[in-house]
C-alpha cells in the first residue's frame, strides 16, 4: 500500500550529542529524492535527519525510527500519542524548576514504582532533565539511574509547546521501536533507504574504545555496523552512514563511496574551542 503523506516542518525537541542539524545542507545532495519507499533511522537520537526529511516535498512511504535508548523511544511515543498530557506535565516542571526540584525529579527513577509510570510523565521528565542538565547529556549509571548534574542556565527553555506540537504532527503514523541497530536488517526491504548515524569512531583512539565495555560503542560495534551496512547493500537497500574521517572508517567501508563533509565541533578536551573538523558520509549508491 502506498501512503500519501504531506510534508510537515518540524525540528528536534531534544538536545542530543552528535545532533546532525548543522550538516543537513551538506547532506542534502546525498538524500535520495526519487523512487522513495520506506525510511529507516536506527540511531535516531534527536531525529534531526528525520525531521528534515519530513519537511521535504518528496516523502517516503513510511518512516521507521529506532534507538537502543528505550527512554528516548518512549519520549517519541509520548510526543506522537499524548502530546497534550506531555505539555501539561512539562508546564508543571517549568513552573517548579529550581536546583532542589531538579534533583528530586532526577531521583524519580530510583523509585521501584517508576517502571509503571505513564509514558507522558516519563517523557516530560526526560525533556525537563534534557533542558536543565549539564550539556543536555543523557547518561545513566550501571543501575540505569540518570546521574547528570544540573547545568548552568539562567533561563532554560523547558517547554516549547509549538515545537512539540509540530513534532507530534510529523510523527503521526511513524513506527517507533527501542532496539539495537542490527534489527534493521530484518525489517528493511529492497528499495528502502537506511540512514545510520552511530556514535563516531573517536579521532584519537583510547583504550576505552578498543576494549570491551557492555554499554559503549567500541571497535567491535563499528565492525558489526559495517557488516549490517554490507548486508543491507546486498538486500538491495540504499544505505547512507555518517562517521568520523578516521583510518578505521575508511578501512571498514573501502568498497563503498566515501564523501567528505566539514562539521563545526569541539576541538579540545576542555570543550573551550571549536573548529571545522572533517567527517565522512558513506553511500552505497
Ligand atoms: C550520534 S547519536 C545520533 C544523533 C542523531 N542523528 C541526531 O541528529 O541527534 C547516536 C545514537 O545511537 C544510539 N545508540 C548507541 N548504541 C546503539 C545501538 N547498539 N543500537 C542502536 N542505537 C544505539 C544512542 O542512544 C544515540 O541516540
Amino acid at each position: 500500500m502506498t501512503h500519501t503523506r504531506q510534508p510537515i516542518l518540524a525540528q528536534p525537541f531534544l538536545k542530543w550529542a552528535g545532533g546532525k542539524g548543522q550538516l543537513l545542507d551538506q547532506y542534502a545532495p546525498y538524500f535520495p529524492a526519487s523512487d522513495l519507499r520506506a525510511y529507516f533511522e536506527p540511531f535516531v537520537g534527536s531525529g534531526a535527519v528525520f525531521f528534515h526529511l519530513r519537511g521535504r516535498a518528496q516523502q517516503f512511504t513510511h518512516y521507521h525510527l529506532s534507538d537502543s535508548n528505550a527512554e528516548l523511544i518512549n519520549c517519541y511515543c509520548a510526543v506522537r500519542d499524548h502530546v497534550d498530557a506531555l505539555i501539561a506535565r512539562l508546564a508543571a516542571h517549568r513552573d517548579g524548576h529550581s536546583r532542589e526540584y531538579y534533583y528530586r525529579v532526577r531521583g524519580c527513577d530510583r523509585d521501584p514504582a517508576w517502571g509503571q509510570t505513564p509514558a507522558a510523565e516519563r517523557a516530560a521528565r526526560m525533556i525537563y532533565l534534557n533542558k536543565t542538565c549539564y550539556n543536555g547529556l543523557w547518561r545513566v549509571n550501571r543501575k540505569g539511574y540518570f546521574n547528570v548534574p544540573i547545568g548552568r542556565y539562567k533561563n532554560p527553555d523547558i517547554l516549547r509547546e509549538e515545537r512539540l506540537r509540530a513534532a507530534s504532527c510529523a510523527l503521526q503514523g511513524v513506527t517507533l521501536a527501542p532496539r539495537p541497530f542490527e534489527a534493521v536488517c530484518d525489517h528493511a526491504r529492497p528499495g528502502d533507504f537506511v540512514y545510520f548515524d552511530p556514535p563516531y569512531v573517536p579521532l584519537s583512539t583510547t583504550s576505552n574504545f578498543t576494549s570491551y565495555s557492555a554499554d559503549s560503542f567500541g571497535a567491535d560495534e563499528q565492525r558489526r555496523l559495517a557488516q549490517a551496512f554490507a548486508a543491507l547493500d546486498r538486500q538491495g537497500c540504499r544505505v547512507m552512514l555518517s562517521n568520523s574521517d578516521t583510518d578505521l572508517v575508511h578501512e571498514l567501508y573501502r568498497s563503498f563511496r566515501i564523501e567528505k563533509v566539514a562539521a563545526r565541533r569541539l576541538i579540545n578536551s576542555k570543550g573551550s574551542r571549536r573548529g571545522m573538523v572533517p567527517e565522512v558520509v558513506v553511500l552505497n549508491y
